[in-house]
């Protein structure tokens, strides 16, 4: 091998020779390895052959052969996935679970988009797939990869396993050069019966349900496994593309099956939101005959156009919702409430139910929210469940909408045991010994005692290392209650200072833990050290701010950029300063949360934590459009007077999304005012600090084509 010529260096004929020769001897290789179980090359060599022809193909794409060894499945297990970074993100859905809100939701598109009310703006209504979304690449018409969702932004390639999935073409004609097809990996109620009858037989753990099927059979390391599983896949999105597929959703679905693609049968187009819920409703009636199961329908702004002015939210478009199907339900008895104590120190009551299947899946818990939920009261103080409290003993209703955590619906008053009593959290608190207050006006009781209570500390570090925060390999809810039991890690930054801190005696012990070995545990360390790099906004996240999603932290990583520069305006955000109004002024970010916000950089105790933990670490800073390719790029814009062509929603959105920072007020740091019809002092005071000052048709030629 060391003899091979650079690749540069091949003819078309030689290295069309040099692919055949590599069909031939990898196709080899890999039957000795499977079929027979006798390997004919050692793994090292395979993979060089492997590389090689890579290399060949990469460089001679039109020679690629059909019985190409990339695309063979049959590759030796690998010991873990790849992972690949999605160019386009992988987002979720707004969900609505009422008519009212999918009126809502029409009726803020067109606000955002200033169209009149009764104008008709044209829909798609499709099933919702309960199933796992995967991302397909295909560049000039071969496919080169599959993604699964993974956290949005990285996902694990399983391209292997996809080849083996009879729905997705491996080839495309008349695509464009470079498409990403999305869609949904599912299997059918027949299919996941069979399936479950060949595992009982061979003694193996049944699936609890076929979307459970359909991952466990696409995250198979040996796609020979994935094979002899039935999977289906339905397309109904795209991501990179290297030109639009159509002008409009159902045009691009239809190219999509034109393409050799499944789509799904129930798709249609409206013009009303009053069609989008009738077809909701008929799609509802066939559910049970489908033959797969879907958890409702989504709607999506037809227009492309539309839709790219209407753009994204932090983890979902602004221009989709889906509209789930009511939840499912079951009765059972509640055994027992327990309190639990959430990581930011929130003390919530969850039901502890006698084991109940609930759409497929067996529940043994259930939140209960808080004191008012269980006396039959909401936040207001007006009766919920017609005022009926809930006891222990009782015979509950539980009901689950889609992912959502399973809540009580109904209490059985017919069936409750004659000597139950309301349940009295302050006294619940008492016998757990939980020290606990509830402040006027606060739903929530929250712990209040001087001890760091176990409970807290390992909620907040198992929220840590979550998948959209830390995501640290080897260290998952698990392994932290173990490592926090043993006192090995207590804090975040215990774990970054774990292998300093551990001698060869306590190397031993990790050891000698079930699951542990000296290969684990080298994987661990390897596994943080990996992590010492990290995202700001993936940094945010895992510090487990009271109110700060995953959507909020992205928010916060992208107008400040560094941790440096957060860090900073936190210390100094006192009410009403600027660093204050600054947070306040990012869409979607409130009072409540600013306030939340500031606390950690403000409380020395957590802010001493904070720094430690920081000097393990390097934040890498937020991505920021450059200036090379947006014009508004880090500059504070200001809109002010009428806007005729588009919203002040819309205004603020697009500017945002080119990398600008919209403000309410000019100052001395605002670099372009947009002054509409009628714009008044915020004008006069642009012109005295001789701020850029442009008309709206000026900042539609300045953002125009971007
Ligand atoms: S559209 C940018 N359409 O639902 C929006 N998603 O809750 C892309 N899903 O992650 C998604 N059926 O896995 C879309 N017809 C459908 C879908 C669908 C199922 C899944 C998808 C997504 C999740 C969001």
């Amino acid at each position: 091998m060391a003899q091979d010529p650079p690749v540069s260096d091949l003819t078309d004929d030689q290295a069309a020779l040099e692919l055949q020769r590599l069909a031939l001897v990898l196709s080899q290789a890999n039957q000795a390895y499977h079929r027979d179980d006798s390997p004919s090359i050692d793994d090292a060599s395979y993979d060089q052959l492997k590389r090689r022809n890579a290399q060949i193909e990469q460089r001679f794409p039109h020679l690629k052969r059909s019985d190409s060894p990339s695309d063979q499945v049959g590759a030796k297990p690998k010991e873990g996935f790849g992972k690949i970074r999605h160019r386009q993100p992988m987002l979720s859905l707004a969900n609505a679970f009422e008519v009212q809100e999918v009126e809502d939701f029409v009726a803020r598109l067109k606000k955002f988009l200033n169209l009149a009310p009764q104008s008709h703006m044209r829909m798609t209504a499709e099933p919702k797939i309960d199933g796992l979304s995967l991302s397909i690449r295909y560049e000039k018409g071969q496919l080169i990869h599959a993604v699964t969702r993974g956290d949005g932004e990285t996902g694990e390639e399983v391209t292997a396993n996809a080849l083996t999935i009879a729905d997705i073409p491996k080839t495309l004609s008349g695509a464009p050069d470079v498409l990403e097809v999305r869609g949904e990996v599912y299997m059918t109620h027949a299919d996941f019966a069979a399936l479950n009858a060949t595992q009982e037989q061979a003694g193996q753990k049944p699936f609890s349900n076929p979307r459970n099927a359909a991952a466990g059979s696409l995250r198979q390391l040996d796609a020979q496994v994935t094979k002899a599983r039935p999977l289906l896949f339905f397309a109904y999105a795209w991501g990179d593309l290297s030109e639009p597929l159509a002008p409009s959703q159902s045009e691009a679905v239809a190219r999509l099956q034109a393409l050799g693609f499944s789509t799904n049968p129930l798709f249609i187009t409206c013009d009303t939101p009053e069609e989008l819920v009738s077809h909701y409703g008929a799609v509802e009636l066939a559910r049970s005959d489908l033959g797969y199961d879907i958890d409702g329908m989504v709607y999506k702004v037809d227009d492309l156009a539309l839709q790219a002015r209407l753009g994204f939210r932090a983890t979902t478009p602004r221009w989709a919702i889906a509209h789930k199907f009511p939840a499912e339900l079951a009765w059972t008895e509640l055994l027992g409430i327990d309190i639990q104590v959430g990581r930011t120190g929130a003390l919530s009551p969850v039901a502890r139910l006698n084991p109940v299947t609930v759409g497929g899946v067996v529940v043994s818990n259930a939140t209960l929210h808080n004191e008012d939920y269980i006396a039959g009261r909401d936040s207001k103080g007006d009766s919920i469940r017609g005022g009926k409290d809930i006891r222990v003993g009782d015979w509950v209703q539980i009901y689950r909408a889609g992912d959502v955590i399973p809540k009580i619906a109904d209490v059985d008053l017919s069936r409750r045991p004659v000597d139950s009593a309301p349940f009295d959290f302050a006294e619940k608190l008492k016998q757990e010994g939980i020290e606990g207050k509830r402040a006027p006006g606060d739903a929530v009781w929250r712990y209040c005692g001087d001890e760091p209570l176990a409970d807290l500390a390992i909620e907040a570090l198992k929220h840590f290392v979550s998948r959209q925060a830390f995501d640290i390999e080897g260290l998952g809810a698990k392994q932290i209650e173990q490592f926090y039991h043993r006192g090995w890690i207590r804090t975040p930054v215990d774990i970054f200072t774990l292998k300093s801190r551990f001698g060869p005696g306590q190397l031993q012990q990790l050891c000698n833990l079930d699951g542990w070995g000296e290969k684990s545990a080298q994987k661990l360390f390897d596994g943080i050290d990996a992590k010492r790099s990290i995202e700001l906004h993936r940094l945010i996240f895992a510090l487990g701010i009271r109110h700060v999603g995953e959507g909020a932290a992205k928010l916060l990583a992208n107008r400040f950029v560094t941790w440096e520069a957060l860090s900073e305006a936190m210390q100094s955000a006192a009410p009403g300063s600027a660093a204050a109004a600054a947070l306040v002024e990012i869409e979607g970010v409130g009072e409540v949360m600013a306030q939340s916000v500031v606390e950690p950089f403000q409380d020395p105790e957590r802010f001493a934590a904070l720094q430690l933990l920081l000097a393990q670490l390097q934040v890498s800073p937020a991505p920021q459009i450059d200036s090379s390719t947006s014009p508004v790029a880090g500059k504070t814009v200001v809109f002010t007077g009428t806007l005729t062509q588009m919203t002040r929603a819309e205004a603020k959105a697009r500017a945002e999304t080119l990398g600008a920072k919209v403000s309410g007020s000019v100052s001395a740091k605002t670099d372009i005012l947009v002054a509409g019809a009628g714009a008044g002092s915020k004008a006069k005071k642009a012109t005295q600090l001789g701020i850029e000052t442009l008309d709206e048709e000026g900042w539609i030629a300045l953002i125009e084509g971007l």
